[in-house]
């Protein structure tokens, strides 16, 4: 699928203007604000939940993109929708059953997706690929911002496209995560990715929305193979 869209990753936002930064990445044309939900347990790090996402939803129309890296997420799940986030991603290794999870997520009429870390290969997917509406691959270890870029998982996207092709999912979106700068988007882009998070790159530069413009017209320019 032809679809690229950039997703800021508020982890590296400047947390006291929060509702401004979100403004800014939006006027600069992001497309998804990328939420990352951690608890200390699943991760080595706590960041944000519901309270916040309530919070925001009421400064932006952009989805919310909420990437839980939470053990047990399917106890957390209800009320992240009901905070309204419109995309939800976890990782099957903290959830007993992810299946179930996938189908309560889009039966609230949220899109499903579910997150793979560096080490997890792809065949893991092989089963519940039938099920979820976009794949989230962690090109670092999930816990931390401003991490350098894993290019091995590159490959993975490959494979994940050729599972996409032999189960007959090719409409499923895939979205990476960790790294992206302005080099690795165009890897990324170039061996098929959908939605690119971006969190250091984008808040930790000097201008955070020439970044993201100057995202949008790279991955542009790939998917039309310019
Ligand atoms: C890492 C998070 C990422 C992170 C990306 O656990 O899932 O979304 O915010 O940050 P950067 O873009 O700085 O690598
Ligand atoms: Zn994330």
């Amino acid at each position: 699928m032809d679809i690229k869209l950039i997703a800021p990753s508020i982890l590296s936002a400047d947390f006291s203007k929060l509702g401004e930064e979100i403004k800014m990445v939006e006027k600069a044309g992001a497309d998804i604000i990328h939420i990352d939900v951690m608890d200390g347990r699943y991760v080595p790090n706590i960041t944000m939940g519901m309270p916040i996402v309530k919070s925001i939803r009421k400064v932006t129309d952009l989805p919310f993109d909420a990437h839980l890296m939470i053990v047990e997420p399917e106890r957390y799940v209800p009320e992240f929708i009901d905070a309204g986030c419109n995309m939800i991603s976890f990782h099957m290794d903290a959830c007993i059953h992810s299946h179930r999870l996938v189908e309560y997520i889009k039966s609230r009429g949220v899109k499903a997706g579910v997150a793979l870390n560096p080490a997890e290969p792809v065949h893991l997917l092989e089963e519940i690929i039938h099920f979820i509406d976009y794949v989230l691959i962690m090109s670092v270890n999930p816990g931390f911002g401003g991490q350098k870029f894993i290019p091995e998982t590159l490959n993975k996207v490959v494979k994940l496209k050729r599972l996409m092709e032999e189960t007959g999912r090719t409409d499923l979106l895939i979205e990476i995560d960790g790294g992206i700068n302005e080099h690795t988007i165009v890897e990324a882009s170039n061996v098929g990715v959908n939605i690119f998070v971006a969190g250091s790159s984008i808040f930790k530069s000097e201008n955070p929305a020439e970044t993201i413009r100057r995202f949008k017209q790279k991955v542009l320019k790939s998917a039309v193979g310019v």
